[in-house]
């Protein structure tokens, strides 16, 4: 039994330990794959931190990243802005040099390489006489082929050489506007703006109307020397008429005296050299002016029987008068004087007879008719007219009739002084003259002096006014 019992308990014994082995066995395999998925875990974990690691760094950089593009966005934002400042600036000086253009009083123009217009501002177009847009793409030939003849040579030149041409005098008609002289100071200069010329400008300034006052002031100081001169030797040169003419006079009354036919002639000769005495002393300003407020009307009343004697017989003498002419305050002897040298300049023009017309009229000269006319001011005139049916002027002769000595006629039939006088009067008694005259139609000289009350006013306010 105890045997069984024994054997009972070894094989008891034996499974147990059977069982044992397995058990271990068993943990053992575990623990191996326990290790083994440590062993994993632990390579896990370590990826895992370097993931963490890598992450951290990358935030770090994307942090960076998110400043440097913050810095990005404020620049570009600052740009952006410069940019739309810059170009509001150059919109607005675009702006400026357009409206400079456009009101100064200088002409500007700009032509391509093929010498068509670009541009012109309103200064030149204004003397081109077209809009400045109807410009664009015309050559100046097409507006005017005779001013072209003489600018396009400038402008080639420029072209050719690329070098400017500053201030030179072009004289010419103005454009389209064929017999009206001007002179032009013009500077031509090429457009490169990236160096390579394409293109010309121009820019001119109308020298006319200086010009024409040089050439007055030359005039005036000329008539001021010559009127200097004639009024020194006039009142020596007038004794000794007088001197002449007693003589002549007081042998003259002896009835016995020979040739009195030659002595006729020296009194004729004297008077007549007396009158000439007596024109270049008004033309020095020596004799005392005395002006009155007169009626045109009366003046030409008291010429009539004068005129007569000027005349042919076969001369028609016509006068037409206003009959509510205004007063004017002249002296009535200096213009009988410029009435008389106008008939006798009428009379030699018309040496078969003709037809002298004289008229008054009261007339107001508006601010656009004294624009055209030079020297005639705006306000009111009472205009004396004389005209014939002569054989007239060129246009040469109209250019020089009022110079001192300036004459056509025959030596011993004119001085020339006759219209220089005239004009020196008119002038004085703040008036004008103008003169219209065609070949062998006539002529008309039109005078023009301040009605009286005007003259007056005009004075006061000029002393009132010092
Ligand atoms: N009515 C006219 N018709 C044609 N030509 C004229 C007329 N009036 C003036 N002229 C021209 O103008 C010139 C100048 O005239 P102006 O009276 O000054 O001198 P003049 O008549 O020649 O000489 P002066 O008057 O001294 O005797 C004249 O020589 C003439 O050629
Ligand atoms: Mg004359």
């Amino acid at each position: 039994m105890a045997l069984w019992i024994a054997v009972g308990l070894a094989g008891a014994v034996i499974v147990v330990i059977g069982l044992l082995l397995r058990t271990r066995k068993q943990l053992a395999r575990q623990a191996r794959r326990i290790a083994e998925q440590e062993t994993r875990l632990e390579s896990q974990s370590g990826e895992l931190t370097n993931q963490a690691a890598e992450l951290e760094r990358a935030t770090t950089e994307l942090r960076h990243a998110n400043a440097d593009l913050g810095v990005a966005l404020a620049d570009a934002q600052q740009a952006r802005v410069r940019a739309e400042g810059a170009a509001q600036q150059k919109t607005r000086l675009a702006a400026l040099l357009d409206a400079s253009l456009a009101s100064a009083p200088v002409g500007f123009g700009f032509f391509d390489r093929e010498l068509r217009f670009l541009r012109v501002n309103a200064m030149l177009a204004e003397i081109n006489g077209m809009p400045p847009e109807d410009h664009i793409g015309l050559s100046l030939g097409d507006i005017d082929p005779k001013l072209a003849q003489v600018v396009e040579p400038f402008l080639r030149r420029v072209l050719a050489t690329r070098l400017p041409i500053a201030n030179v005098e072009v004289a010419a008609d103005a454009p389209r506007k064929p017999g009206e002289l001007h002179h032009w100071l013009s500077s031509f200069y090429p457009i490169a703006p990236q160096g390579e010329v394409v293109g010309v400008g121009v820019a001119i300034t109308d020298l006319t109307e200086r010009k024409l006052l040089e050439a007055q002031l030359v005039q005036a100081q000329k008539m001021e020397a010559v009127g200097r001169l004639a009024g020194g030797i006039a009142h020596d040169f007038n004794n000794l008429l007088t001197v002449i003419s007693n003589y002549t006079e007081l042998m003259l009354q002896n009835a016995e005296t020979p040739a009195r036919n030659e002595l006729q002639e020296i009194r004729h000769a004297a008077a007549r050299a007396a009158t000439l005495t007596r024109q270049l002393l008004v033309f020095s300003r020596k004799s005392a002016i005395e002006p009155r407020v007169v009626n045109p009307n009366d003046v030409v009343r008291g010429m009539q029987d004068m005129l007569r004697r000027v005349f042919l017989e076969d001369t028609e003498i016509v006068t037409s008068l206003d009959p509510e002419t205004a007063l004017v305050r002249v002296d009535p002897g200096q213009i009988d004087q410029v009435l008389m040298n106008l008939a006798i300049n009428a009379a030699d023009a018309m040496p078969q007879g003709g037809r002298l017309t004289i008229e008054t009229d009261t007339v107001v000269v508006t601010d656009d008719l004294a624009r055209r006319e030079r020297g005639l001011e705006p306000g009111r005139y009472v205009t004396i007219a004389i005209s014939d049916t002569g054989h007239g002027m060129t246009s040469q002769t109209l250019e020089h009739i009022f110079e001192p000595f300036f004459t056509t006629k025959e030596a011993g039939r004119g001085t020339g002084l006759g219209l220089s006088i005239v004009y020196g009067i008119v002038k004085q008694s703040g008036g004008h003259i103008t003169v219209f005259s065609q070949p062998d139609v006539g002529t008309t000289f039109r005078i023009y002096l301040p009605v009286a009350e005007d003259l007056v006013a005009r004075e006061t306010a000029a002393t009132g006014s010092n």
